[in-house]
């Protein structure tokens, strides 16, 4: 076994090692930006982590690592259309440095790209892989329907904010350590226990994200702070909110999370000052 540190540093070679330089430009420069941008690696490394921790050598997981990556980074493209964001680990995002449409695009060779890396293995754990894969992105499809549904809804309950991040996030931190154990060829019942663990570790990730998406620091987050709250998204803090605050209160978030139309500096300052109450 080795280190996280060591496991990022083993990824990020074979990751270099895997880019070429590739016509048209507009396809795949931006892609090669998306990939070598940064983020924190925490997919591929669970995946070389989750198939040692089985018995296996990490080396064998690599093309899954870098599946699982790319997968990752795609939706992340897409997330940054649908979301509005401008900056992505710091700096900005596809669709800002070049446009939606190569946005869209990208995003997609990417989905493909995921599947290539999986015809690497022996055709039973490739199956298995794709099976892995297929499933979680479905879901990640379903969760980030349900977050952009949210955004218009106001009887959302925390069960239904707790399944949509399950879907949207879980699923793929889940996948990442469920690959590590096909690939060690472990029993089905630990690719299983793998499966749920790693479902809980994206809940928590994600209430994480969805924290720092207001009190990060903006250096280390590399995001612009408040998104969430301009997009009106349902996140844990605003259901905490809600529940805690004086019914005067409550009836202000309410009307702010109404609209999109309002002054985003204005609505951001007074829902920090409502969520840092409660
Ligand atoms: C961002 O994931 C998307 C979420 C599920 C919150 P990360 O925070 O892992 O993104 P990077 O890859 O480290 O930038
Ligand atoms: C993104 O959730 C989940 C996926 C990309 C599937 P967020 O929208 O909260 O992720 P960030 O905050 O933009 O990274
Ligand atoms: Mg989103
Ligand atoms: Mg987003
Ligand atoms: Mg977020």
């Amino acid at each position: 076994m080795y280190s996280i540190g060591q496991y990022t540093d083993f990824f990020i070679s074979y990751l270099e090692n895997q880019i070429i330089d590739k016509e048209p430009k507009n396809l795949y420069d931006p892609i090669v930006y998306m990939m070598l941008l940064g983020g924190k690696r925490i997919r591929p490394v669970l995946t070389l982590l989750t198939t040692e921790i089985f018995g296996a050598d990490y080396k064998l997981a690599l093309p899954a690592a870098l599946a699982i990556e790319t997968f990752h980074n795609s939706s992340l493209v897409h997330d940054d259309i649908i979301d509005e964001d401008p900056i992505r680990r710091g700096k900005p995002t596809i669709h800002k440095k070049w446009n939606t449409n190569i946005a869209i695009l990208t995003g997609d060779a990417m989905i493909i790209q995921t599947y290539q890396y999986l015809q690497d293995y022996e055709p039973c754990i490739a199956k298995a892989l794709t099976q892995a894969v297929n499933k979680m992105g479905l879901e990640v499809c379903e969760g980030q329907t349900w977050d952009v549904d949210f955004e218009t809804r106001h009887d959302v309950t925390v069960s239904e904010y707790l399944k949509m991040i399950e879907y949207k996030t879980g699923a793929l931190i889940a996948t990442s350590m469920k690959m590590g154990a096909i690939i060690a060829q472990t029993s089905q019942e630990n690719c299983d226990l793998i499966y749920d663990f790693g479902l809980n570790v994206g809940l928590a990730f994600q209430l994480q994200d969805d924290y720092l998406d207001l009190f990060g620091d903006t250096a280390t987050f590399g995001r612009r702070l408040g998104g969430d709250i301009i997009s009106n998204k349902k996140t844990y803090l605003y259901f905490k909110a809600l529940e805690l605050v004086t019914p005067n209160d409550k009836e202000l978030i309410t009307e702010l999370y109404a609209t999109r139309l309002v002054d985003n500096v204005k609505k951001i300052k007074i829902i920090t000052e409502l969520f840092q109450k409660s």
